[in-house]
């Protein structure tokens, strides 16, 4: 009998998993909860919130789900995942315990410096004082890094010592901000890449290398966003390069993980630089990343149903295959983001585009597709090459019509230097 399916999330990247797992033979059936308008295209989509663990594994139960997928850091960080196995529910993603590595700074780098991971140098604080003259004695510029899940917002690179100072103050000073604990990190420069890699225990599956753009406009100006948009194929890392991030990075993490008795069960997500010191770790995540996701998926050829499974299971599969094909894609945003900006504006002309459309933020108002968050879609286009792939998606974002989107049209730029 066919498979069924639930993929726990809402953007882009779970279009894409939700994309990926539609092209499974064994799929029968995918839910997404909560989805949003363009994967109710092609799921059922659930009201349950992505971080309603009871009633997400009551639905898995009532619908007798074969497997969950799961996207959200903030999902995993509740536990999702221990809830589910203790249920003797299949499901692939990290435990709480492992989503540590994206979820705990400090936890992050002490294994890295345990194990002997190349990364950037740090101390950990939650005295502004100490931290403060501890910039003051290491210089700008520096990285200041707040500890816990702060939604993208925890990172600050500081030129200037009052930019330094202006970040203590709101990481270790000011109370909304939690716990208070901050991780000062060398600043370090390079080209930057993600390496995602499916992983269960010392198994791990990588998948294609991806670039995202975090500034929201055009030559990397404007404020850090979610990402608006990657692509894949980046000339500037090698073969050499790749065995040495897999063999010196992910490797050792994952195995530093078993030791340290939280095997992963998910994916890696390694964001790398490589620096004129050799490639370190900037951060890891414990999921897909958003929006690489949407550019590494859509090359999968063999079934990412077995994958998951496999993962969740632990049993030893083939390693997937991917399509030697270069993708880009650009992200369509709200005028105003990241800052604050209005929804409900009409989209017009997706049927026209000859490409993936991945919804990120939209919804459904009068039988119309609206833009309902920051990031609103993304449009992906695969080519024989990455300048093909660039051109392509250029002319296929431009049909898209609505009064309130914007997008950068130099996604890639980096490669083509
Ligand atoms: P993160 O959330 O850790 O990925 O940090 C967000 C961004 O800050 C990264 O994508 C980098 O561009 C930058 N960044 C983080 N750590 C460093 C570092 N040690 N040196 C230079 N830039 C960094
Ligand atoms: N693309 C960055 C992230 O997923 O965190």
């Amino acid at each position: 009998m066919g498979k069924r399916v639930l993929v726990v999330g809402s953007g882009g990247r779970e279009h894409a998993i939700v994309d990926a797992l539609s092209r499974s033979p064994q799929v029968e059936k995918i839910y997404c909860a909560p989805g949003n308008a363009g994967i109710a295209l092609q799921a059922e989509c659930v009201a349950i919130k992505d971080t309603d663990v009871e009633s997400l594994k009551a639905f898995a139960i009532q619908t007798g789900i074969d497997l969950t997928v799961v996207g959200p850091e903030a999902s995993l960080a509740v536990g999702v995942i221990d809830a589910f196995r203790a249920a003797g529910l299949k499901i692939f993603g990290h435990t709480k315990a492992a989503t540590r590595i994206e979820s705990s700074k400090e936890f992050a780098k002490q294994i890295m410096v345990r194990y002997d991971i190349p990364t950037a140098t740090y101390e950990a604080f939650d005295n502004y004082e100490a931290a403060k003259a501890y910039v003051e004695r290491t210089g700008v510029p520096t990285v200041l890094k707040y500890d816990g899940l702060a939604a993208g917002k925890g990172v600050v690179v500081a030129m200037t010592m009052e930019d330094a100072d202006a970040a203590l103050r709101d990481m270790l000073l000011d109370e909304s901000f939690g716990r208070g604990r901050v991780v000062i990190e060398q600043y370090l420069e390079g080209p930057e890449f993600s390496l995602l890699c499916f992983v269960c225990g010392d198994k791990l599956y990588p998948m294609p290398m991806a670039q995202d753009h975090k500034r929201a406009y055009d030559g990397d100006k404007g404020p850090n966003t979610g990402g608006m948009g990657a692509y894949t194929c980046l000339p500037f890392i090698t073969e050499e390069d790749h065995q040495y991030a897999m063999e010196k990075i992910m490797r050792p993490t994952a195995a530093a993980m078993i030791a340290e008795g939280c095997p992963l069960t998910g994916v890696l997500y390694g964001g790398l630089m490589k620096t004129k010191d050799g490639i370190k770790v900037i951060e890891f995540n414990a999921r897909f990343g958003d929006p690489e996701t949407e550019v590494v998926l859509p090359l999968i050829s063999s079934d990412i149903y077995d994958i998951f499974e496999a993962v969740a299971t632990g049993r030893q599969t083939s390693e997937p295959t991917w399509e030697s094909l270069a993708t880009l894609g650009i992200v369509l945003a709200s005028k105003g983001y990241p800052g604050s900006y209005e929804k409900g504006y009409t989209i017009e002309g997706l049927e026209d585009v000859d490409g993936v459309v991945y919804h990120m933020g939209t919804a459904v108002k009068d039988d119309k597709i609206v833009t309902a968050g920051g990031r609103v879609m993304i449009v992906v286009c695969k080519a024989e090459t990455l300048a093909a792939a660039h051109a392509k998606a250029n002319s296929e974002v431009a049909k898209i019509k609505c009064d309130n989107l914007f997008y950068r049209t130099d996604i890639g730029h980096k490669a083509f230097k």
